[in-house]
């Protein structure tokens, strides 16, 4: 159900597509379209780390329409997986090869942010849909992970000093990718046992 609005096909000709997002950036983000730009012409290793995010973003979406707590916990359980899988990659490839080309305290804010949603997940797979506060923790996990996107994405961020840094980010993107499918097959809760 999620509403694929990928492009949108008539762009508003309110000219402010440019640079400064200051003044109103707040009351036009209701919308929650997130067409933040998907970065078409990024180098892979961007390209299948903001995918991830793109993704996630929209479960948590899909997760507030839900009612069913056999329907939460199967979404939940695809959240977890992708955001232990995504962490997992970016700790082990692409965060330490970007010391050196990223700020270090950028670096070491974004790890401690991962481990913050790590604990909250343990905490919510710990617990039962219908319980006081699942909905509650899945909602600020989102929030959370919204957070650490930003951190990852905005100007001047994480992914931007990446890319005028060193590192081949579409040889990074390749063995991003396949250890992703590595993580995937050997975290994915075994569903029939
Ligand atoms: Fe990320
Ligand atoms: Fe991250």
């Amino acid at each position: 159900m999620a509403t694929t609005s990928k492009s949108s096909p008539s762009k508003s000709p309110s000219k402010s597509t440019s640079a400064k997002p200051s003044a109103k950036s707040s009351a036009a983000r209701k919308t929650s379209g997130r067409r933040r730009r998907t970065g078409r012409r990024d180098p892979l290793a961007i390209r299948l780390l903001k995918a991830d995010h793109r993704e996630v973003e929209g479960w948590f979406d899909e997760y507030e329409q839900l009612e069913e707590d056999a329907d939460k916990l199967a979404l939940f359980d695809k959240i977890a997986l992708a955001l232990k899988v995504h962490t997992q990659i970016e700790e082990e490839i692409f965060y330490p090869e970007e010391r050196g080309d990223v700020e270090e305290d950028m670096l070491d804010e974004a790890y401690v942010e991962h481990d913050g949603a790590k604990k909250l997940i343990a905490e919510i797979e710990a617990m039962q849909p219908g319980e006081d506060f699942y909905d509650a923790k899945v909602k600020v996990l989102g929030e959370y992970i919204k957070h650490h996107v930003k951190e990852e994405e905005q100007p001047g961020g994480i992914f931007a000093q990446s890319k005028k840094g060193d590192e081949d980010l579409e040889a990074m993107g390749e063995r991003l990718q396949a250890r992703k499918d590595e993580l995937m097959a050997e975290l994915a809760p075994a569903k029939a046992n």
